[in-house]
């Protein structure tokens, strides 16, 4: 790349860091600017070649955009959250990357070679985001795992992502994810809902943010302790659940384990039901992502239980994983076993099969980071962006067939 004047307008927490990354990378600090009109200013007068800007209003604006169509200036937006999302594509500005990612992916999309971020399959804002619930029998399939690393993969095709924690058993999606979960965010929600006073503005307050330069999304916390799953009744649930539909594009429901109808053990009607919320979740979603634990015990529970979930729930849109795949537990041809059984005993065909992988999830739960942060590559990682991106995104849209260039299913 030759010598390029780039103006910067950022906050001066930002400021700092891409200032001195343009200049190590052979580029000139054309104007460090408080405000778009000032860029305004800066573009008019022809001083930069391109721009980087915050995506908050003080930094990007009608004006601003104006003048650089003019001054054939293309400016890049680092948002740090959804309404900044929001804002650079109310102003029609597509060339957007998260505040963290490093200069290599900024420059990228300063010189436009870069595919532009796809739209969103699903538009939130007409309150049509779909929600997807992940769930799984007892004995730890991976639902968690599972439902962090579709977030994650959602968020890095360019979706608007919510991840909620509505196990009340044994939620744990803060811990493994490095987030604090001292104020459970999904029970906060819910609590807000239950007072009809849930919206978006109390969403992004209460929610808390995973940080990545593939894609950030926002996390629900769970209730750190069991005793308070009586916060998480049916009503508050569905209604949490639905405000989410017109935040996010994809909301992923981290769900516990049991089906068991409290409604049959208790005859007190209006008794607070411990697995409302999990059944609520299910009831709710648009897609179930069914996940059980490929070795002789695992299999066996989650045909049972997915019996119960076709029929108490009467569920379809029901996609069956099959985690940890690995010869040792089950035989050769392990995959070939695991689909053979599935088909026999529950007439389940064409299931994903997640590879056992323990140096990625290791490496992921040490550093309280996402699969795709930290193993790339890892086989189990493939799978799972080619699950996504084949059961999960729209079939036509651009990132399923560019994912699935790079991507093999596990055959
Ligand atoms: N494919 C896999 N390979 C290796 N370890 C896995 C895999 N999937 C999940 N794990 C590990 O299994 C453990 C339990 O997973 P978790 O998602 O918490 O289960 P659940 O939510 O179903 O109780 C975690 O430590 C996770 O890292
Ligand atoms: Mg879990």
């Amino acid at each position: 790349m030759t010598i390029d004047r780039i103006a910067l307008a950022l906050p001066v927490s930002l400021e700092d860091r891409i200032g001195a990354e343009l200049v190590r990378h052979g580029h000139e600090l054309a104007a460090s600017c408080g405000s778009a009109d000032e860029l305004a200013s800066v573009l008019a007068e022809g001083r930069a070649d391109y721009a980087v800007v915050s995506a908050r209003p003080r930094y990007l604006n009608d004006r601003l955009m104006t003048e650089a169509d003019a001054a054939g200036v293309r400016i890049v937006a680092l948002i740090e959250d959804d309404a900044d999302r929001r804002h650079a594509k109310a102003l029609g500005l597509h060339e957007v990357a998260e505040a963290s990612s490093d200069w290599e992916r900024i420059e990228l999309l300063m010189l436009g070679s870069s595919p532009p971020e796809i739209p969103p399959m699903v538009d939130a804002e007409s309150g049509r985001g779909r929600v997807i619930a992940v769930w799984g029998p007892a004995g730890s399939p991976g639902r968690t795992t599972l439902a962090i690393a579709i977030a994650s993969e959602l968020a890095a095709a360019g979706c608007t992502v919510a991840l909620a924690d509505v196990d009340t058993h044994s939620g744990s999606i803060a811990p493994a994810i490095g987030l604090l979960d001292e104020a459970p965010g999904f029970a906060a929600a819910c609590r807000l809902a239950g007072a009809d006073s849930l919206n978006r503005t109390e969403l992004e307050r209460i929610a808390e943010r995973y940080e990545s330069p593939g894609g950030g999304f926002w996390v629900l916390t769970g209730i750190g302790r069991p005793s308070r799953w009586p916060e998480l009744s049916a009503d508050r649930v569905a209604a949490t659940i639905r405000e989410c539909r017109s935040w996010v594009d994809y909301t992923i429901l981290d769900t516990g384990a049991s089906l068991e109808n409290d409604e049959e053990i208790s005859s007190d009607l209006f008794a607070p039901r411990r697995n409302a919320a999990t059944i609520t979740a299910l009831r709710e979603a648009d897609q179930v992502v069914a996940v059980g634990a490929a070795d002789p015990v695992g299999l066996s529970r989650f045909l049972r239980a997915n019996v119960d979930l076709m029929e108490t729930l009467q569920l379809d849109r029901v996609t069956v994983v099959m985690n940890r795949i690995r010869a040792s537990a089950i035989g050769l041809n392990a995959a070939g076993q695991v689909r053979q059984t599935l088909q026999r005993f529950g007439g389940i065909s064409s299931p994903i099969l997640i590879p056992h992988d323990q140096a990625a999830f290791d490496a992921a739960i040490l550093s309280g980071r996402t699969l795709m942060d930290v193993a790339a590559r890892s086989p189990a990682r493939l799978a799972i962006a080619a699950m996504v991106a084949d059961r999960i995104l729209p079939p036509q849209s651009g990132s399923s067939k560019r994912r699935r260039k790079g991507v093999k299913v596990l055959a």
